[in-house]
């Protein structure tokens, strides 16, 4: 599953989630980064415990993919959490001026959006335009939970939902998502592992995907997580 992470002060959180994911869940996580999120979450964290290469927010393309394509196409599931109101507001336009909101435009699978908006601008009417114009247009918003904010230190109800609601929305989308694919073969280069079709119905558990390496030479090749689901 590809993890999409913006410039809000909840991507602290994202290695933890990405290690929960992949150790606990098996699945294959890769992160990809904008230019704000990169600033506030370390790269060599969410490397180390999705153990592969971190994407953006630079194009990437030393390992001769289109990068935007590559990723949305590889990911059975995209997450973006936290997902900004500037993230919002371009994904709701169908804007693609970075890897991150391209990957997401593109992406062929379930979209979840986790948004981390600061109260006041939650109560703009272009805001709640967004939100709403996001859900008709098929994107899954995940209900906003409460939390700290960061500047000060009051609870607010606009702040990005935790990993166990997230995960509740995946669960009820996966599913059908499944059925859809069952219905329309995959194409060329959308592969369905063996593994995906003995897996047992979704309990948030998915079929690891296969990694890329960065370089042919930097890594050990395509490989499955070594972690066990369940
Ligand atoms: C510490 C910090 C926390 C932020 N938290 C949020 C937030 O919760 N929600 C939000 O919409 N923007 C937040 N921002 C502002 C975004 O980072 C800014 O709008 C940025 O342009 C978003 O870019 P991106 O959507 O490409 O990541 C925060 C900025 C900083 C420096």
């Amino acid at each position: 599953m590809l993890l999409v992470a913006t410039g809000a002060i909840g991507v602290v959180h994202l290695p933890e989630w990405a290690m929960f994911l992949r150790v606990r869940y098996g699945w294959s996580v890769r992160v990809c980064l904008t230019h704000s999120a990169e600033r506030l979450v370390s790269r060599e964290a969410l490397a180390a415990v999705t153990q592969a290469p971190v994407e953006g927010p630079a194009w990437e393309t030393r390992r001769g993919v289109v990068p935007h394509q590559e990723l949305a196409e590889w990911a059975d599931l995209v997450i973006v959490a936290p997902a900004t109101t500037n993230f919002l507001a371009k994904c709701a336009a169908g804007i693609t001026d970075s890897l991150a909101l391209t990957s997401v435009v593109c992406a062929q699978a379930p979209v979840l959006l986790a948004p981390s908006v600061p109260e006041a601008a939650l109560a703009r009417p272009a805001v709640q335009r967004n939100l709403r114009t996001l859900a008709e247009d098929g994107y899954h918003v995940v209900p906003m939970g409460r939390g700290v904010s960061a500047h000060r230190g009051a609870v607010a109800a606009s702040g990005m939902p935790g990993l166990p609601a997230v995960l509740r929305v995946a669960a009820r989308v996966l599913p059908a998502a499944d059925d859809a694919r069952a219905a329309d073969p995959p194409l060329s280069g959308q592969r369905r592992d063996d593994a995906r079709a003995a897996d047992p119905p979704l309990s948030g558990q998915r079929p690891p995907r296969e990694t890329p390496p960065v370089t042919p030479s930097a890594g050990p090749g395509p490989r499955r997580t070594g972690a066990s689901r369940g």
